[in-house]
């Protein structure tokens, strides 16, 4: 018995090593941890359920059948975070490169299906080389059963893609599928076709990192969401964001003890908002003053930064924030901006994750680029994501809320369920001074300026909305977490269904 044991420990030992020594050195050497190396990080210690490691391909082309290294390039199981069960896989970069066979494949799909039966989160971690060269048409095959987990799971339980090395060709489209993508700055790379085919194709000179970078897809693309220094930094980021999120769409949002006054008042936001309506300032602060203890997650902070979405707790109870960013082109909503939170508002509502907005928006961006990019239907994707959630929804108008952004930006007539404007709050079809330009075309400048001043009178303020019933009530800006957390409670018992349908028609 005694020997078994052992014999069972070495067997152990060697899939450990993956790929051996010297490709681990290798990895160190580039600043990248090993894939179990990182599950270790991600989850609580010696929580770790290991499955499948002794699984080997099962490939004859190409002197295969000599070449077998147990785990075959991906570690799997499930353990827990701060308690809660996920289930992970992790690419070994050191074993085929990472590279996808079919004997990898089935791997990936048991936790896969595991995750989504048991109602637990699904975390991938991408260090990888794409389809196993060897394998062709076996290797497609398995991504293409991964792919279609992924998008079964989709809205059932929360599936996030951290990537840690090169994610090429078959790879890209698992993360892509999953909710949130999260890079690794400077050793992570992520593209369906890689420099060489690029340079075949259309001719062009460029790097891995000016192709898939992180500061192609976290700043230009918005295919990440974020970015971060290494990878210890992103593991213990990862953490952090799955305490916001429910395990599944069956379970409610964890809510924990908050050490954060519920009804604490905050005198300086009552100055934050500057007397000149074309000053800006930083909503961030006004986030990180309402929110519990100045916890906020942000998703995509370096893409369209004029719009800011993130989780944070209100009383212990986890939410969405969207946010118009006046410091960032005026707060105003672009193609890139929409995309962003729709995409955010859809995660939150599947995920029954109330949604808090706080409105400073001078409208749609103008000009040819955003018309020809297809602004229409890229905005018709915020409003279409707002107006089809039903999770319960607080906005806030601290300033502008001009033309058809007011009414995107979670207004009352798309179901908003606590709608609040600050006194500062400027309710109208657009900005005074164009107004008035347009109405009154054929007069004086000097005329003009009074005009402009009568209009502002009339409209510049949040009173015209709430004689109307379209905001429910003005309110001080330094109880505003008072009124958040208020609201938050007494929508718990929310009921509020869509009409039937196979699924609905969102503009993509
Ligand atoms: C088998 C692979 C591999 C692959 C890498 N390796 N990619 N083995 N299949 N796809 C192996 C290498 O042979 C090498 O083995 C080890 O992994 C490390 O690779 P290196 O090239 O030495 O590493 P590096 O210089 O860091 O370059 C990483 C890389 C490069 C950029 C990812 O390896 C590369 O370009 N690989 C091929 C990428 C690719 O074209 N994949 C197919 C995409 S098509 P040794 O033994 O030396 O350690 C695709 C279609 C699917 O995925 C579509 C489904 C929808």
């Amino acid at each position: 018995m005694k020997q078994i044991l052992k014999e069972l420990e070495a067997k152990r030992e060697t899939a450990r090593q993956g790929g051996g020594a010297r490709r681990i050195e290798a990895q160190h050497a580039k600043g990248k941890l090993t894939a179990r190396e990182r599950v270790d990080l991600l989850l609580d210690e010696g929580s770790f359920e290991e499955f499948d490691m002794f699984v080997e391909h099962r490939a004859t082309d190409f002197g295969m059948a000599e070449q077998k290294v147990p785990g075959d390039g991906v570690v799997t199981g499930w353990g827990t975070i701060n308690g809660r069960t996920v289930f992970v896989f992790s690419k070994d970069f050191t074993v085929f490169g990472g590279s996808l066979s079919s004997a990898h494949a089935q791997k990936i799909l048991k936790v896969q299906r595991q995750a989504l039966k048991m109602g637990a989160p699904i975390i991938g971690l991408f260090d990888a080389g794409g389809a196993r060269i060897q394998e062709g048409v076996d290797s497609l095959a398995g991504y293409a059963d991964i792919f279609l987990e992924n998008t079964l799971a989709s809205g059932v339980i929360p599936q996030i893609a951290v990537i840690m090395g090169p994610c090429a060709g078959g790879d890209v489209y698992s993360p892509a599928i999953m909710d949130f993508i999260f890079m690794v700055k400077d050793t992570s790379y992520m593209y369906v076709t890689g420099p060489d085919v690029v340079k075949t194709v259309t001719h062009e000179d460029v790097s891995h990192e000016d192709l898939g970078g992180y500061r192609v897809h976290a700043m230009k693309s918005g295919v990440a969401d974020g970015a971060f220094e290494n990878d210890l930094e992103a593991m213990t980021q990862v953490r952090r964001l799955v305490d916001f999120l429910p395990t599944s769409n069956r379970e409610r949002p964890p809510v924990r003890v908050s050490f954060d006054e519920a009804e604490r008042e905050e005198p300086s936001l009552d100055t934050l908002v500057p007397a000149n309506p074309n000053k800006p300032y930083d909503m961030k602060e006004l986030i990180l003053k309402v929110v519990d203890e100045a916890d906020f997650f942000e998703i995509s902070p370096d893409f369209a930064k004029n719009i800011i979405c993130g989780f944070a707790r209100m009383d212990g109870q986890p939410v969405g924030v969207v946010a118009n960013q006046p410091q960032v082109l005026a707060g105003v909503l672009d193609i890139d901006a929409s995309r962003k939170a729709a995409r955010f508002v859809r995660f939150c509502d599947a995920f029954e994750i109330p949604l808090v907005t706080f409105v400073d928006v001078p409208g749609f961006m103008p000009g040819t680029r955003q018309e020809q990019g297809g602004l229409i239907r890229h905005g018709a994707k915020l409003l279409f994501a707002y107006a089809e959630a039903t999770v319960p929804k607080i906005t806030i108008i601290t300033r502008k809320a001009y033309g058809g952004a007011y009414d995107v930006m979670r207004s009352k007539h798309i179901r908003g369920d606590h709608n609040y404007a600050w006194p500062t709050a400027e309710i109208a079809v657009m900005g005074s001074k164009g107004a008035v330009e347009i109405i009154f075309r054929n007069q004086t400048a000097e005329e003009l300026v009074a005009r402009e001043a009568e209009y502002k009178d009339r409209f510049a303020n949040p009173f015209v909305a709430a004689a109307r019933g379209y905001i429910d009530d003005v309110i001080m800006p330094h109880g505003t977490r008072r009124r958040i957390v208020r609201g938050l409670r007494s929508l718990k018992g929310k009921v509020l269904t869509n009409p039937w349908k196979k699924h609905d028609n969102i503009p993509l």
